[in-house]
């Protein structure tokens, strides 16, 4: 079995922990959630680096076989660093969804909605230089929406209501689709679905991004498998109780399958 360490800024990540444990739920995991500094991505690209880096060097000195950089953000700003630095396990990253987006879309209109800093990183635009001319993205920063979710208010009229300013340009470009480009955002489904109708396309990542996860763990000499559900260790840079009932309000996995464990690391303040 390997341990699976898995960082976000936040609660976000919990939407790929969840796609993990529904995946692959015989391995360890350990969720770490840099809450104290939740949003990043209204940050620096060298804040969001150094820190990632920090977070990543941490869950590797833990002992984790396989990091998952649950953040659209970090993935944008660190990830060919972190890899470059701990080049011994594998490091799995998350993207926006442009590419199934654009493969998906009918009318070939596309809505993008990520952090600000997601949306204007060498990464994501490399990305979207790759993709055929005809599909039209409109990209749009989710700015103030990480806040309110980490906050448990996904749902509330105060989420809606922003959330409403935030998609009316691709709604009223006929946006037939919406990528989901920050792992928050799984979590808005409801509330995107009640503001734009159930006949919008919705592109959430997580489950690729464990497929991959599922690839990489796979030795030369098979899958590691066990019948038994691992471990999963609950870590926040604020208060770990938080994150530990959020991940049960969250969540569809049933966390009392599986033993959890709770800790506060506070050497990161
Ligand atoms: N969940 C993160 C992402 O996927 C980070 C959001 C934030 O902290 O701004 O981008």
């Amino acid at each position: 079995m390997a341990l699976i360490g898995v960082f976000d800024s936040g609660v976000g990540g919990l939407s790929i922990l969840d796609e993990a444990l529904r995946q692959l739920p015989e391995h360890d995991y350990i969720y770490l959630a840099d809450s104290l500094n939740a949003p990043y991505g209204e940050k620096s690209s060298e804040w969001i680096a150094l820190r990632s880096m920090e977070l990543c060097q941490y869950l590797a000195a833990q002992g984790c076989q396989a990091i998952m950089i649950a953040c659209n953000t970090a993935t944008a700003q660190a990830i060919a660093h972190i890899r470059a630095e701990l080049n011994s396990i594998p490091i799995i990253g998350v993207e926006p969804g442009i590419k199934p987006a654009a493969m998906q879309s009918h009318n070939g209109v596309v809505g993008v909605l990520a952090t600000e800093a997601t949306l204007k990183s060498d990464k994501f635009n490399a990305l979207l230089a790759t993709l055929p001319s005809d599909c039209h993205f409109i990209k749009q920063s989710g700015e103030g929406l990480v806040p309110l979710i980490e906050a448990g208010k996904a749902n509330s009229e105060e989420t809606l209501e922003l959330l409403a300013k935030h998609l009316i340009t691709m709604q009223d470009a006929g946006a037939d689709t919406i990528v989901l480009g920050c792992t928050h955002y799984p979590f808005l489904k409801k509330a995107i679905r009640k503001l734009l109708g159930d006949s919008i396309n919705l592109i959430d990542t997580s489950d690729a991004v464990v497929r991959q996860l599922k690839r990489k763990l796979e030795t030369p000499q098979g899958k590691l498998t066990n019948d038994k559900a691992g471990t999963v260790k609950f870590i926040s840079s604020k208060d770990a109780e938080t994150l530990h009932n959020m991940a049960q309000e969250l969540m569809q996995s049933d966390l009392s399958a599986h033993h959890t464990e709770l800790e506060l690391v506070s050497t990161f303040k």
